[in-house]
C-alpha cells in the first residue's frame, strides 16, 4: 500500500524512532487508526440500528514488530504518560507492559494495553497463531473524551497484525475482531460504531452504517464548501464504558425489545411508541423512546444531507441531544452547558457525542462564528466553575492505514 498522506510521515518517523530506542531494532512497520466523532445515532449500534460517524484526523499510531524467534510474549509500551485508552488509569510513558501469549488474560495486562492484547486474543480465538510481538503506541486522540481513543488503538493493532501475519481480513471483519476484543477481553459491551468509523471512514464523508446488515454508505460531508466547521468541546469529564452506566443501558434496551416482542429495538418504529408507553415501566419506556426516535433522526439526517446539505441538520442534532439528556439519561451538567452555550452563541446545532456520562459535545457552526461560539462555551464553563474545556475544530478524515511507506 502506498502512503496516503504526506502528513503521515512525521508521525510514522517519531514512533518508529522511539521503537528502535526502546526495543533495540526497527519495527516491521507503522500503522495509524483514527478516533471518531459521531455526528448522530447514539446507542443505536447495539440495538442493530443506524449510525452516522466520521473518522478524525487525530490518530493512534503503532510501530509493530513480530518476534517469531523470541519468546511468545507481547511487549507493549506507550509514548503517552497519561492514559492513552481513556481507561481512567494512568500508564507510565515508555514502560513496557509484558504478557505471555500462551494464556492471555485481561488481569495480567495493565488497562490500556488490554486494547492491544485483546486483538491478539481475538486472533487466537479465530485459530491464528500469533508469535512474540512488540508494540509501541503514540496517540493524539484525546483520551476519555468520547472520541474513541481505545477503538483507535484496537484498529491500528488489528490492521498491523492482519498485514504482518498475512491474514487478508476484510475491513468489515476487522471491525468485528476489534469489537470482540473490546466486548469479551476488555469487558465493555459496546457496538460497532467506533471501529467502523476508524476502519471504514473516508475524508470528506460521514459513514452511514446499518448496524444490522452492516451495509455502509459514504455520505458527502464537505463542511468547508458550506462555510461550516464542526467544533469539538471536550468537557474533560472522563467516562469509562466498562463500568455500570453503559451496561445498564444495554440491559434496559434488551428488556424493552423483549417486552415488545422484537429481536432488537431496531424493529420498533415511532408508530409503536404509544403501545410501548402502555406496557413498559416509565424508565424503560424513556430508554426505548430515545433509541426509536434516534434511529429516525439518523435517517432524517442522511436524507437532509443528501437533499439540503449540512446547514440544515442543526435541529436534528439539537433534538438528539435533548433525547439523550431527557430520555436516555446519559448527559451531564457540563455537556448540557456546552450544548446550550454553543446553541445560544450561534451554533446551527449541537449535541453530546459518544457514549455519554462525560466526554465531548459537538457543535456545527458557521466558520465566521466559530471563535465566538468557542469563547461563549469557555465563558460559560468558567462561570459555572467547571474545568476549562478543550476546544478544537475537526473534519472527516481517512480510515486506518499503513503510514511508513
Ligand atoms: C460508545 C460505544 C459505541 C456506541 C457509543 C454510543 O462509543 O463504544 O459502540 O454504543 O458509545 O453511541
Amino acid at each position: 500500500m502506498s502512503r496516503q498522506h504526506d502528513a503521515d510521515a512525521p508521525g510514522a518517523g517519531r514512533v518508529a524512532l522511539a521503537f528502535g530506542e526502546l526495543f533495540g531494532s526497527a519495527p516491521d512497520g507503522v500503522w495509524a487508526a483514527p478516533g471518531r466523532v459521531n455526528l448522530i445515532g447514539e446507542h443505536t449500534d447495539y440495538n442493530e440500528g443506524f449510525v452516522l460517524p466520521f473518522a478524525l484526523g487525530h490518530t493512534a499510531r503503532v510501530a509493530v514488530a513480530l518476534r517469531p524467534d523470541g519468546p511468545p510474549r507481547l511487549r507493549a509500551a506507550s509514548l503517552q504518560g497519561a492514559d492513552p485508552a481513556g481507561t481512567g488509569q494512568a500508564a507510565t510513558a515508555g514502560r513496557i507492559a509484558e504478557a505471555g501469549l500462551g494464556q492471555l488474560e485481561p488481569a495480567a495486562v495493565e488497562p490500556w494495553a488490554r486494547y492491544v492484547a485483546g486483538i491478539i486474543w481475538a486472533l487466537q480465538q479465530r485459530g491464528h497463531h500469533v508469535p512474540g510481538v512488540d508494540v509501541l503506541l503514540d496517540s493524539d486522540v484525546p483520551s476519555g473524551a468520547g472520541l474513541s481513543s481505545s477503538a483507535a488503538i484496537e484498529c491500528a493493532v488489528a490492521l498491523a497484525l492482519d498485514e504482518l501475519l498475512d491474514l487478508r481480513m476484510a475491513r468489515q471483519e476487522l471491525v468485528l475482531l476489534c469489537q470482540q476484543a473490546e466486548n469479551v477481553f476488555v469487558g465493555a459491551p459496546t457496538g460497532i460504531l467506533d471501529q467502523s468509523a476508524s476502519l471504514l471512514g473516508t475524508a470528506g464523508h460521514a459513514l452511514f452504517l446499518d448496524c444490522r446488515s452492516r451495509d455502509a454508505r459514504q455520505v458527502p460531508l464537505d463542511l468547508a464548501e458550506h462555510g461550516l466547521a464542526i467544533l469539538v468541546i471536550d468537557t474533560r469529564v472522563a467516562h469509562a464504558h466498562e463500568s455500570g452506566g453503559y451496561k445498564d443501558l444495554v440491559a434496559a434496551c434488551r428488556r424493552g425489545a423483549a417486552a415488545l416482542g422484537v429481536p432488537a429495538l431496531r424493529d420498533v418504529g415511532t408508530e409503536r411508541l404509544a403501545e410501548a408507553r402502555r406496557i413498559l415501566d416509565a424508565d424503560t419506556f424513556r430508554r426505548v423512546r430515545h433509541i426509536v426516535t434516534e434511529n429516525q433522526r439518523v435517517l432524517d439526517t442522511v436524507a437532509t444531507l443528501d437533499t439540503a446539505g449540512p446547514r440544515a441538520i442543526g435541529p436534528l442534532l439539537d433534538a438528539s441531544h435533548a433525547s439523550m439528556r431527557d430520555d436516555f439519561g446519559i448527559s451531564c451538567d457540563e455537556l448540557d452547558a456546552a450544548v446550550e452555550a454553543a446553541q445560544q452563541a450561534g451554533a446551527l446545532g449541537a449535541r453530546m457525542t459518544g457514549g455519554g456520562f462525560g466526554g465531548s459535545a459537538i457543535a456545527v457552526v458557521p466558520v465566521e462564528d466559530a471563535t465566538a461560539v468557542a469563547a461563549a462555551v469557555r465563558h460559560r464553563f468558567a462561570a459555572e466553575g467547571y474545568l476549562a474545556p478543550d476546544l478544537f475544530v475537526v473534519e472527516p478524515g481517512d480510515a486506518a492505514r499503513r503510514i511508513d511507506r
